[in-house]
C-alpha cells in the first residue's frame, strides 16, 4: 500500500521585527492602539517591559492587545535601570527612541546582550546630540543622556535594520529629518510601519530618508506570522522531513522582500518552493509559501544576499550538509557579533554532530553529506542555533542532542511542538 502525498498547514507565530515595533510606534502614538497576534516570546516582552517602566500602558501581551500611547516626546524618566533581556532590537531602536528624551536612562542586557556592540547606535546618535556612556567597553550596561538632537545624514558601514531603525526613531521623536545610507538595504520594517501611518519615509536602494510630522496616530494593526521562523518548517519541507514526503503550506507569513532571501535560495538549491501575496498589513505583503521536497544542491552565498537572510544562514549551513556538493557563504562577518558569534558556533557544532564544514573569517564552508549525523551540541544559548540544529536533527536520521532547547522562547516558544506535529 502507498500513501499519497498530501499538503499540511503552519501558522508560525507573529513576526518578532514588526512586533517590536508595533509597541514601540504604539507607546510614541497619540490615543488607543489595538495590536493582534503579536509575537508572545521573550525579545518581544522586553521591549513592552522597557516601555512600561517609561509609563506606557501595556497589559501583559496577549492575542488582542491595547496600548496606550503617550505621544511623541513624551514618554517619562525611568526610575530604575531599563532590561533588554537577550534582545538587541529592544536595545538598539530603544536607543534611538531614548536619545530624543530630555532624561537619563540605563540600559542593561543578558550575558550575551552584554557583549554585543553598541557602539553602531552611540557613534550616529551622539553626532545627533545624545550622549552616551559605558561601564565597560562600548557595550551594555549603557547610559544615554538624551535631549534635543540635530539632523544627520550617516553612512552606515554595515547593513543594520537596528541602526537605521535606530536613527529613524530618533529623528522621529526629536522631529528633525535624518537619512541613512547602508551598503544593501538591511529590513524596511520601520520604513514601512511609519509610511503606513502617514509620516514621509522615502526609500531608494540602501538610503531611507525621513522627514519629520507632528504627531503619530494610534493605529490597529494584525502580526503576520514571522518568515525568520517559517524558514525552519520550510527547509525541513524541501528536504522531505515533513511527514510522509508532504508538501507545506506557511500561510499568513510576512512576505517583505527584505525577509525572503532563505526563500530565493531554497529555490536555487532545487527545492520547490513558491509564494503569493494575499494582503496587505501596515505597509508590509502578507501570503502564503507553499514547499515541496526535492532534491537539494549546494549554493553560493554573497555578500548582497547577506542581509535578506541574516537570521536563516545558521539554517542554511545546517540544511546544506543534506544537500549534494558544496555550499559557501560569504561576506556574513556580522554573523559574529549575533546572540552568539555565529561562524564559529555553527562550524564547532556541525563538526560536533560528524559534518564536514569549515570556519572562513566572513563566513562558512560546508559539504553535504548523506551519511546520517549525531552528537550533543552546544546552542550557547542562541535560539537560532537551537532551532537550525532541532531541524538538522529532524532530517538527519541520527541522534542529535542540543544542550539548550528552552532558548527558543527567544523568538518562537512553540518550535518543538510545531517541529513534532509537521515531522510526525
Ligand atoms: C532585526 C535586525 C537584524 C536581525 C535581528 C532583528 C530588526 O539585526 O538580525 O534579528 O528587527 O531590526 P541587525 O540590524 O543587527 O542586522
Amino acid at each position: 500500500m502507498t500513501t499519497e502525498s498530501t499538503t499540511r498547514a503552519v501558522r508560525v507565530p507573529g513576526d518578532k521585527s514588526i512586533s517590536h515595533r508595533a509597541l514601540i510606534c504604539a507607546a510614541l502614538a497619540s490615543g488607543r492602539s489595538r495590536v493582534r497576534h503579536i509575537l508572545q516570546s521573550a525579545d518581544v516582552h522586553s521591549t513592552a517591559g522597557v516601555l512600561r517602566a517609561l509609563g506606557v500602558g501595556i497589559p501583559p501581551l496577549g492575542d488582542d492587545v491595547r496600548i496606550d500611547g503617550r505621544g511623541l516626546g513624551a514618554l517619562t524618566a525611568p526610575t530604575e535601570s531599563l532590561d533588554c533581556g537577550n534582545s538587541g532590537t529592544t536595545a538598539r531602536l530603544m536607543s534611538g527612541v531614548l536619545g530624543a528624551h530630555p532624561f537619563e536612562s540605563r540600559l542593561v542586557g543578558d550575558e550575551s546582550l552584554s557583549r554585543r556592540p553598541m557602539a553602531r547606535v552611540s557613534r550616529p546618535l551622539g553626532i545627533m546630540g545624545a550622549r552616551f556612556s559605558f561601564e565597560h567597553g562600548e557595550h551594555l550596561p549603557m547610559v544615554i543622556h538624551g535631549g534635543a538632537l540635530q539632523t544627520i545624514e550617516w553612512d552606515s558601514p554595515t547593513s543594520s535594520a537596528q541602526v537605521k531603525s535606530a536613527i529613524l526613531f530618533a529623528g522621529l521623536v526629536a522631529r528633525v529629518p535624518v537619512t541613512i545610507n547602508e551598503p544593501v538595504r538591511s529590513r524596511d520594517h520601520t520604513e514601512r510601519m511609519l509610511c503606513a501611518l502617514g509620516v514621509e519615509v522615502r526609500s531608494c536602494g540602501g538610503q531611507a530618508v525621513l522627514t519629520p510630522a507632528e504627531a503619530l496616530p494610534a493605529f490597529q494593526v494584525d502580526v503576520p506570522a514571522d518568515p525568520s521562523s517559517a524558514a525552519f518548517m520550510a527547509a525541513l519541507a524541501a528536504a522531505g522531513g515533513v511527514g510522509n514526503g508532504d508538501r507545506l503550506e506557511l500561510t499568513d507569513v510576512a512576505l517583505n522582500p527584505t525577509r525572503l532571501g532563505f526563500f530565493r535560495v531554497l529555490r536555487e538549491m532545487g527545492a520547490d518552493v513558491v509564494w503569493e501575496v494575499e494582503r496587505e498589513e501596515c505597509g508590509e505583503p502578507v501570503g502564503t509559501i507553499s514547499v515541496a521536497p526535492r532534491v537539494l544542491n549546494g549554493v553560493q552565498i554573497r555578500a548582497e544576499q547577506v542581509p535578506a537572510m541574516i537570521d536563516e544562514l545558521p539554517l542554511l549551513a545546517c540544511l546544506a550538509t543534506r544537500a549534494s556538493g558544496e555550499t559557501e557563504i560569504r561576506g556574513a562577518g556580522e554573523l559574529r557579533v549575533k546572540e552568539s558569534d555565529r561562524i564559529a558556533a555553527v562550524v564547532q557544532n556541525l563538526k560536533a554532530v560528524g559534518a564536514d564544514a569549515e570556519e572562513l573569517p566572513d563566513g562558512l564552508r560546508v559539504r553535504g553529506t548523506a551519511g546520517s549525523l549525531g552528537g550533543r551540541i552546544v546552542a550557547h544559548g542562541d535560539h537560532r542555533l537551537a532551532m537550525a540544529f532541532g531541524v538538522l536533527g529532524a532530517l538527519s536520521g541520527g541522534s542529535i542532542e542540543i544542550d539548550d532547547r528552552d532558548c527558543v522562547a527567544v523568538s518562537y516558544p512553540g518550535f518543538w511542538a510545531d517541529l513534532a506535529r509537521v515531522t510526525a
